[in-house]
């Protein structure tokens, strides 16, 4: 059993991942510590020294990879991941459930601007260009995120309610 969960930057996808295996009694793999894990080095480093197109094509890899492992996964991608090549297909796939965490243009501004540093794509980004910024990009990438089984609004909602709303959707 997969069970794939998709979201903007900052969305809570590793926070809620974590606890929904725990109650589950899954294992848990955030993509982007697998990545970082097989290259030895950190997210922003990848981007820095190779660049954003050689970060999309290990993505691809590992998102491949780790949906074709035995054992019944919680998968916590990253923001980009559903978004490039054929990643939200195979995710449809092979996944027994995908679920998009939504939160809004002004949530997502909030938390990121707290969480920007070892973000590559928003680290540069000023505090009072994040809502363009943001409100662009997730026209870009909702269309993809709202592929997914299961749409979930997390607005105003901590981390055990979503997990509780995820375990009834299931
Ligand atoms: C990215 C999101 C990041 C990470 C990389 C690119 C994106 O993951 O994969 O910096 O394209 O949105 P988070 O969603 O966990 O921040």
């Amino acid at each position: 059993m997969k069970i794939v969960l998709v979201g903007y930057m900052a969305s809570g996808k590793s926070t809620v991942g974590r606890l929904l295996a725990s109650h589950l009694q899954m294992e848990f793999i955030d993509l982007d510590d697998y990545i970082e894990a097989n290259q030895k080095k950190s997210i922003k480093n990848i981007f820095s020294e190779k660049g954003e197109i050689f970060f999309r094509k290990l993505e691809h890899q590992m998102l491949k990879e780790v949906l074709e492992k035995e054992e019944s996964i919680i998968i916590s991608t990253g923001g980009g991941t559903p978004c490039y090549g054929t990643n939200m297909a195979t995710i449809l796939e092979q996944a027994d459930a995908s679920i998009y965490l939504d939160l809004s243009i002004p949530n997502l501004v909030n938390r990121i601007s707290k969480e920007k540093v070892n973000r590559p794509l928003v680290k540069n980004i000023p505090d009072s260009e994040l809502p363009e910024f943001i409100g662009k990009h997730l026209f870009e990438r909702r269309p993809y995120y709202l592929q997914s089984k299961h749409i979930l609004d997390c607005n105003d909602k901590d981390v055990e309610t979503v997990v509780d709303e995820i375990k009834e959707l299931l």
